[in-house]
């Protein structure tokens, strides 16, 4: 796969999943734009440069409309252009239905399927006036399986597959992909805090007999992002080891 001349946007870049797909983008030729609502790290800029690509980062609450407008043209005004985004922050604020609260609810929309709505918004019309794009939404295994206590999580991820398959259908003539990545239970900060039992009862249902690693996405992103899945469009790839 070869990135070289195109702009990757990656949001919820500062560490986990987000991190590992801007590494690994980077490693295949691509420029890179980070966002964060939180400050990023200078290693990961450091990890990200060493591919001699060239890498942007902001603070961004995704969820801030005029912030969000604000920082696609300052990528715009930088690179040229944005070629791959990648809309992977996402938060949970779990809690049985029974005890939900509506900001609980409201929170977790508002980041997960409006801050991807306003993103997206603001970057697709650079793809139209380029004839290309990529767009992939970061899923869950949860939006399909459903999950305990994660209501307004699996809403979110369920929602974010009816968004990925109806813009698909509307830019397909102007050569923009739109696909999803739906991970299953990944090695991350998240899954470490599970305990044993937790942890246990994870991988008996997990046929692969492992948690997912990060790479495992960031490999997944990659493919749909490249050349080679150019007549990919409004599809999910699932990525978790067999467990849904
Ligand atoms: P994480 O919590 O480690 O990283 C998420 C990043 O998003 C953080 O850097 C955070 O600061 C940023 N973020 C949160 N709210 C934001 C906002 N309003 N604006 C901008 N940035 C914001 O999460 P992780 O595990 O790396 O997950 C990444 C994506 O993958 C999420 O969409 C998550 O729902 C999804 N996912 C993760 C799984 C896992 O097992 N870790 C499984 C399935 C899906």
């Amino acid at each position: 796969m070869n990135f070289n001349g195109k702009t990757a946007l990656i949001t919820g870049a500062g560490r986990g999943i987000g991190k590992t797909i801007a590494v690994k983008l980077a490693k295949f030729g691509s420029d890179i734009a980070l966002a964060d609502m939180n400050p990023i790290n200078d290693d990961v800029l450091k990890e990200i440069e060493e591919n001699g690509t060239k890498c942007l980062s902001y603070k961004l609450d995704v969820t801030n409309v005029d912030a969000v407008d604000s920082v696609v043209k300052k990528i715009i005004d930088e690179t040229g252009g944005i070629h791959i985004l990648v809309n992977n922050a996402g938060i949970t604020q779990d809690n049985l239905f029974m005890r939900m609260k509506p900001e609980q609810w409201l929170q977790v929309i508002d980041v997960n399927l409006n801050g991807v709505f306003h993103v997206t918004k603001s970057v697709i019309r650079t793809m139209v006036k380029q004839h290309s794009g990529r767009i992939i939404n970061i899923s869950s295994v949860v939006g399909f399986s459903g999950n305990p206590g994660q209501v307004n999580y699996s809403s979110t991820k369920s929602g974010l597959i009816g968004f990925t398959k109806s813009l698909s259908r509307e830019v397909g003539t102007r050569g923009i992909t739109v696909n999803a990545v739906a991970p299953g239970f990944i090695n991350t900060a998240m899954t470490q805090a599970l305990n044993e039992s937790q942890q246990q009862a994870i991988l008996s249902q997990i046929p692969l007999g492992r948690m997912g690693e990060v790479d495992d996405i960031a490999n997944a992103v990659a493919f749909l992002a490249s050349e080679e899945a150019s007549y990919i469009t409004g599809t999910v790839l699932h990525v978790n080891g067999g467990m849904y």
